[in-house]
């Protein structure tokens, strides 16, 4: 089976790439490289024996899109290629907008042209805006807080009302939780351009010397140490979820699936796990709230384990060693 991996030098796709290669899969991977390096399908090869065939494209060019179509035949797409940052997409909402919209709607339309009609479309928590309860079911109501998350909610309903205008469509929501660390080789991993975003880029920047203390954003919620809570995802799991997707989800219709643990921990659960497990300090401060946080993100992931039969099975201090593993090995050069 040949699946197109759209997004496939990132850092979710890339790991998703190295596990279907493993499985024996064929991957064709097309991607921008606006944040991603053509580096990383020499790493691909180097872990799994196989350089995967590579199209830089961008998706919302649709003949450049075609020309993957037309010189190859795919039997289904894994599409991770996006913009993801929240805070940049509140100050540039039409570059999101057109970026993850036009790509993902020229992405089916030549789907639907060469007769491809399975597609897994990379959703997010996000989409579950500030959740009244956890842990969060798939029939929880989705609205969102940030232009970012509104092209991911968008996406969903244009794919689903896509799959209502044709019965042959087979599409695949898999909305992450948090995910964090690295491939086991550490030859891959997670690597955003400038400062981070997100907590666990973070830490491995203050570990190493670049960045000098992280800022906890808040002690004050209702949360059994006062900082926020999430569910930390192993991108090596997440990657394996998409691969049940693709094996058992044989159905046409719309697929939902939430992709976490189940388990929450704290800002400061991550901070000390990272020490332990690295034996590194972590210097931080307590500062105030990120706007837009929550006190508490949390999947119900039993949809996914009753019906595609997967679970997790990495823990937190595999995610630390991993993530600080990959940054010793790959980034720190
Ligand atoms: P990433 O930035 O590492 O990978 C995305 C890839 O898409 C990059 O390589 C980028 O160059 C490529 N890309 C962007 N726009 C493109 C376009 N128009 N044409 C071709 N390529 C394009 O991000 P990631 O963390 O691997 O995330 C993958 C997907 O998962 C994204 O859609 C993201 O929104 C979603 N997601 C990520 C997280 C997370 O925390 N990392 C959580 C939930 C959902
Ligand atoms: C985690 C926790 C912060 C940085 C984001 C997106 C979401 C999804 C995943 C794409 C929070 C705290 C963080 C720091 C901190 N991505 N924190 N200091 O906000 O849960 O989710 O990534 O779809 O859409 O919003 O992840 O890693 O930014 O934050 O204290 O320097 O760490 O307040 O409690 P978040 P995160």
């Amino acid at each position: 089976m040949t699946i197109l991996v759209t997004g496939g030098t990132g850092y979710i796709g890339s790991h998703t790439a190295v596990e279907l290669i493993q499985k024996g899969y064929e991957v064709i991977i097309a991607d921008n490289l606006c944040n991603s390096s053509e580096s990383v399908l020499d790493k691909i090869a180097e872990i799994t024996g196989t350089k995967p065939k590579f199209y830089l494209v961008d998706l919302t060019d649709k003949e450049a899109t075609r020309k993957i179509f037309e010189e190859n035949k795919i039997d289904a797409v894994i599409h991770f290629a996006g913009l993801k940052a929240v805070g940049e997409s509140c100050l540039k909402p039409l570059m999101y907008y057109y970026n993850n919209i036009a790509s993902s709607v020229v992405l089916a339309e030549v789907m639907a042209e060469y007769g491809c009609k399975k597609i897994i479309f990379s959703s997010s928590a996000t989409v579950y805006g500030e959740p009244e309860t956890v842990p969060i079911t798939e029939d929880f109501p989705i609205f969102t807080t940030n232009p970012y998350g509104t092209t991911k909610l968008m996406i969903e309903r244009i794919y689903t009302d896509l799959a209502k205008s044709d019965s042959e469509w087979n599409v695949t929501l898999l909305r992450y939780f948090n995910p964090i660390g690295a491939h086991s080789s550490g030859l891959i991993g997670e690597n955003p351009n400038g400062i981070p975003n997100n907590l666990m880029p973070y830490i491995v920047k203050v570990a190493l010397g670049e960045l000098y203390q992280l800022s906890v954003f808040g002690n004050d919620y209702d949360t059994h140490d006062g900082t926020g809570v999430r569910d930390y995802i192993h991108v090596t799991d997440l990657a394996l979820g998409h691969i049940a997707a693709i094996e058992k989800l044989t159905d046409p219709g719309v697929h939902i699936f939430n992709l976490g643990t189940g388990t929450g921990y704290s800002v400061l659960d991550i901070v000390k796990a990272f020490e332990k497990a690295n034996d590194i300090k972590v210097p931080y401060v307590i500062t105030a709230r990120r706007p837009g946080d929550v006190p508490i993100l949390l999947a119900d992931p039993s949809k996914a384990e009753r019906e595609l039969g997967w679970k997790t099975k990495l823990g937190l201090e595999d995610m630390c060693r991993s993530s600080w593993n990959f940054a010793k090995k790959t980034l720190n050069k």
